[in-house]
């Protein structure tokens, strides 16, 4: 007999002290099952402010380590514990490396500021809390670099190098990638680690062509992941939640096309918004959570043997604590 598995969530979601956490990259059907949806800085607020003692995060690692960091008191599973492909590009020993590299050209470490984005792992996130630090998320980057250079240190910004360089260039700052070129960390403001998205990698300036030779009227609006090419050739660049907004906001006869991940853009908004590429621009890791593996999950509390849970040693919750809280506290 074959499991109801929309039925078995509902009761299980009833039955236990769980919330169901949902990113708005998630397959329609897993994402609709969600108690909490948002982009990752709305998910890591609600998730801190929920008085559950269960999270059952559906996304990439990252987002439910870092659950576990703001509240290490909470058991914190995931379906699957798929993990970002950016956040996989650095880890301690590459971030070290590249306070290195800073060090070896004449910036002492003393005067470099670190701020990773939200999605990297928990012990790049430590290092960077250690060194007095921030984290930040694509909806708050702009004002945790401008909090960073108060404090006139050097920022080393990771892993995005796109992130990094779309919001230096939209404050009018010199930016520069370790590894790509001429990067002199002492004649830039903002230096970058080398990773990218290869999901947002996938929009060109073909596309914006395509879509405004067909449409001239057409708004080209991305997230800031993109490729910097992309974002200074499109009408707006936002984090996910100020895209959504961006396109609610629009009058409906508006022909949008949207720069980032499918499932969110196929949910927007019907008739007007089209999806800014000839391929389907679906994060893989995102993808792979199911409903099955979100019934599984419950289950697994249910049965008393929770399944797929997040681990995060002291140490490292102390340090990537300390980066993710100077992120919250800045409004
Ligand atoms: P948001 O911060 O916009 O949720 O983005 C997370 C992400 O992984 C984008 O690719
Ligand atoms: Fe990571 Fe890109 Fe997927 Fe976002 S879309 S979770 S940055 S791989």
């Amino acid at each position: 007999m074959s499991i109801d598995y929309r039925a078995e969530i509902e009761r299980l979601k009833e039955k236990l002290p769980v919330t169901v956490v949902g990113h708005y990259y998630q397959r329609d059907e897993v994402f609709e099952m969600a108690d909490i949806t948002g982009d990752s800085l709305e998910l890591a607020r609600k998730c801190k402010a929920d008085n559950n003692p269960w999270v059952v995060f559906c996304g990439v690692g990252f987002m439910g380590q870092s659950v576990k960091v703001i509240a290490p008191e909470k058991r914190v599973l995931m379906p699957k514990i798929a993990c970002c492909a950016m956040a996989r590009m650095i880890d301690g020993s590459y971030f070290d490396d590249s306070v290195n590299y800073m060090v070896e050209r004449g910036v002492p470490k003393e005067n470099i500021l670190p701020i990773t984005y939200i999605n990297s792992d928990a012990t790049v996130k430590a290092k960077v809390g250690e060194m007095g630090g921030m984290v930040c998320t694509s909806s708050n980057a702009y004002k945790i670099i401008e909090k960073g250079l108060e404090s006139g240190k050097k920022i080393l910004f990771v892993p995005d190098r796109c992130l990094g360089q779309n919001f230096a260039n939209s404050m009018g700052l010199n930016s520069c990638v370790i590894g790509e070129g001429e990067c002199d960390p002492k004649e830039a403001d903002v230096i970058c680690f080398n990773g990218f998205c290869s999901v947002h990698q996938l929009f060109t300036l073909e596309d914006i062509e395509f879509y405004r030779e067909k449409y001239p009227d057409i708004k080209i609006a991305v997230h800031p992941e993109c490729d910097p090419k992309i974002v200074e050739a499109a009408d707006f660049a936002g984090s996910t939640s100020q895209l959504i907004k961006y396109v609610n906001d629009l009058d409906p006869e508006q022909k949008v096309a949207v720069g980032t991940e499918y499932n969110l853009v196929n949910r927007m908004r019907q008739g007007n918004t089209y999806v800014l590429s000839s391929t389907k621009p679906e994060c893989p890791t995102m993808n792979e959570t199911t409903l099955e593996d979100l019934y599984l999950t419950l289950k697994s509390i249910e049965d008393g043997a929770p399944i797929n849970e997040i681990v995060v040693d002291e140490h490292t919750v102390k340090y990537a604590n300390l980066a993710l809280e100077r992120m919250l506290a800045i409004k």
